[in-house]
């Protein structure tokens, strides 16, 4: 199958976005209404892609201002050109040198700090730019010791991209529930960490391999032209279909960890 760009490919994104809501929502579900109604106050949605989750945070909260941050233009073009909401807007930002230009109430990030190196040492800073009560709520995929990311390596070793793929790590390393808990305890009032495994209905040809193609598997794609690209994305393909195998009704049943962090500041 070749794979026409991959920049982030907001349109293959999307296609996913039923299965990748659910989460979003679930975090969502955690936020104190009293904190979306602070006057003066934002809600931030980090990483906030093509918007879909910064409009669901608007209509969730009438009245506060969401502002969505990405470092990807694409995502942002995506973004404001289907957000009518005059309430929603949206900036460049790199999430590592995050400043809000108005005060935030809520800080939510859903499945975008994974990206981000050494990201645990920055959510003490998110928590300091908090008022008292604020919240810090952050979705992040914790799959990687899954086949689904486990192949990426194993594909990267078998042909001859190998050396052009090597030093790719893919999705930052997500660390152990307990670690999240333990750097954000001491600014904390409550702190809620917990981790859901939800099994996803695919459907199609190479339903993993097209789901991960879009997230984590696109820093390997970026680094190889074609035909490389195609030759090592089938390679992968070929090895995760035998991992998650599709069942006689035409699903593929793929079971993804996620950990979620709920703090609220001391
Ligand atoms: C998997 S998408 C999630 C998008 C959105 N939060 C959602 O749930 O639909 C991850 C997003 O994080 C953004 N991202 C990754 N690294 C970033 C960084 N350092 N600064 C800002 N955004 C970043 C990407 O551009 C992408 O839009």
């Amino acid at each position: 199958m070749a794979l026409a760009s991959t920049v982030w490919d907001a349109n293959l994104y999307l296609k996913f976005a039923d299965a990748r809501m659910r989460p979003a929502l679930d975090l969502m579900g955690r936020l104190d209404p009293a904190n979306a109604a602070r006057p003066g106050h934002a809600i931030y949605d980090l990483g906030c892609g093509a918007g879909n989750i910064s409009r669901i945070l608007a209509e969730r909260f009438p009245g506060a201002p969401v502002v969505g941050i990405d470092s990807s233009e694409q995502m942002l073009d995506k973004a404001r050109s289907q957000t009518a909401d005059k309430r929603v807007s949206f900036a460049k930002g790199d999430l590592a040198h995050f400043k809000p230009e108005a005060p935030p109430s809520i800080l939510y990030s859903n499945a975008a700090y994974q990206w981000l190196p050494g990201h645990i040492d920055m959510f003490p800073g998110l928590m300091k730019l908090l008022p008292s009560d604020g919240q810090l709520a952050i979705q992040m995929p914790r799959n990687h010791e899954a086949p689904s990311h486990a192949l990426m390596h194993e594909a990267a070793k078998a042909g001859p991209w190998r050396d052009k793929l090597k030093g790719i790590g893919g999705i930052a390393r997500v660390e152990e529930p307990a670690r999240y808990f333990d750097v954000l305890k001491p600014l904390s009032s409550a702190l809620e960490v917990w981790e859901t495994i939800y099994q996803q209905v695919l459907t199609g040809k190479d339903p993993v391999a097209q789901y991960t193609s879009s997230t984590g598997l696109r820093p390997f794609l970026e680094a190889l032209a074609e035909p490389e690209r195609t030759q090592f994305y089938e390679t992968y393909a070929g090895l995760i279909a035998k991992a998650y195998p599709t069942r006689a009704d035409g699903i593929t049943l793929f079971p993804f960890r996620r950990l979620f962090i709920v703090a609220r500041r001391a």
